[in-house]
């Protein structure tokens, strides 16, 4: 049996935007392929909150949209992560150059900006141009509105592209 197309979405922290990117990618690919099978994973460049809970307001505004995210858990990205994912991708430029300098000569996974990818799709070149998902670690509700539904719209987009 073929392997599942599979995505491992990067932020910082794994507390705030990937976890959100995680659950919402998911819940996207359930309503449009009920029938295909994906890997969805989240992690963090950075592993200061291994092991918790995403962010209580990252849950919330899960919550709002219909979007469970609580039981995931942080983890931080490890080499092994570029042989067990086609996708690997960053929320803003300083997660992209961390993926990139991690990735291991040979790896296979495709490596890019979320929402560049989602835009133009996988195959192209232009995977690290784009707007960034900014981190909403510092701020409040609103920026984490915001988050959501830039993590929807690249998420609908990508969903396009599969
Ligand atoms: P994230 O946000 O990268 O979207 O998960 C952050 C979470 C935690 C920290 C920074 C950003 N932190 O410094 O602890």
């Amino acid at each position: 049996m073929s392997q599942p197309f599979s995505i491992l979405f990067i932020c910082l922290g794994n507390i705030c935007r990937s976890p959100l990117a995680e659950g919402v990618m998911r819940s996207v690919l359930q309503e449009r392929f009920p029938q295909r099978e994906f890997l969805i994973d989240s992690a963090g460049t950075n592993g200061y909150h291994t092991g918790e809970a995403p962010d209580e307001r990252s849950v919330a505004v899960a919550a709002r949209n219909g979007i469970d995210i609580s039981a995931q858990r942080c983890r931080q990205l490890g080499t092994v992560d570029f042989n067990r994912f086609d996708l690997i991708l960053g929320m803003d430029q300083n997660n992209l150059m961390t993926i990139n300098r991690l990735a291991p000569a040979g790896s296979s996974a495709v490596t890019g900006l979320f929402t560049a990818v989602a835009r133009d799709g996988f195959a192209g070149n232009s995977a690290d141009r784009g707007e960034e998902i900014p981190d909403p670690y510092y701020g409040g509700n609103a920026d984490f509105e915001r988050v959501y539904r830039m993590v929807r719209e690249a998420a609908e987009a990508l969903a396009d592209r599969l």
